[in-house]
């Protein structure tokens, strides 16, 4: 597989070592500084495009690889109320694409879990549901897009719930839990990779789905994985698809 990374920080630096260990060829690396090397001519011969960058930017760079026909993994967080319009094209142009707010295979068990436990819940109203995110202090979107897609798959499920809130506690905010809302604390502490607890607490007990993330490697593998499975299909594609498969 012939492989451009788009964003070479945390993450692009890992895929790239895992594309390496996995014999695959790193063809093209887009970062800040030639950003404008992001154009069909030098995308021309790419098979798969993986994206990890900010959320200002990850419209635009996902928009061009669709555009000039190169299968696109984007793993960029904090951006998706626009996901839908890139999904529309890219299946307008025949291309491929997939995303996911987290390509680690474990949470993405957890998301399963998640969306089955909220079902079981619905008929416990006894049971609030709150979730907790903790990761390193330079991430820059709050919530995480993980804890945002653990959110809404259990809204999905749960009739007492219609919307989420984040407080920050460690910016002096404080709960603002409602009845109708699943409250997400963002924790921000040193270099944790990323750590998910999704706690449904009734008056008589606890019951905890807790997913702790030993290192990046995890995300870039499942990121390389994911990039594997869309190479040389057409249409938009989730890590369910992947799972199937
Ligand atoms: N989906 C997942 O599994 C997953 C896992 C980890 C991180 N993330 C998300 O991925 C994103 C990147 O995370 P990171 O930890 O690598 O961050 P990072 O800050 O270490 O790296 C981002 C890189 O993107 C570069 N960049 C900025 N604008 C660019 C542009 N227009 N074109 C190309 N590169 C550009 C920056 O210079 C930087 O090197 C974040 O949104 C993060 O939340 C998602």
């Amino acid at each position: 597989m012939r492989a451009a990374i788009i964003g070479y920080g945390k993450m692009g630096h890992e895929i790239e070592k895992i594309l390496v260990q996995r014999g695959h060829t790193v063809s093209l690396i887009i970062d800040q500084d030639n950003i404008a090397d992001l154009n069909a001519e030098h995308l021309a011969g790419i098979d798969v495009a993986i994206e990890f960058t900010t959320p200002q930017t990850a419209y635009n760079n996902i928009r061009t690889c669709i555009e000039a026909g190169v299968a696109i993994v984007s793993g960029t967080t904090g951006w998706t109320e626009r996901l839908p319009e890139l999904q529309q094209l890219c299946r307008e142009k025949g291309s491929a694409m997939i995303y996911s707010s987290n390509y680690s295979l474990g949470v993405n068990i957890a998301f399963r879990i998640n969306r089955r436990l909220a079902e079981l819940m619905n008929g416990c109203n006894n049971y609030d549901v709150r979730i907790e995110e903790i990761h390193h202090t330079q991430k820059k979107d709050a919530p995480s897009g993980t804890a945002i897609t653990l959110a809404q798959e259990a809204i999905d499920r749960l009739d007492r719930k219609n919307r989420w809130n984040c407080i920050e506690p460690q910016k002096g905010e404080t709960s603002q839990a409602t009845a109708d809302s699943i409250e997400i604390t963002s924790l921000r502490e040193g270099t944790v990779p990323g750590t998910h607890t999704v706690t449904y607490e009734s008056a008589d007990d606890t019951l905890e789905l807790k997913h702790t993330l030993k290192s990046r490697s995890a995300l870039a593998t499942g990121a390389v994985i994911a990039a594997e499975f869309i190479c040389g299909k057409k249409g938009v594609f989730t890590m369910d698809d992947l799972f199937k498969e």
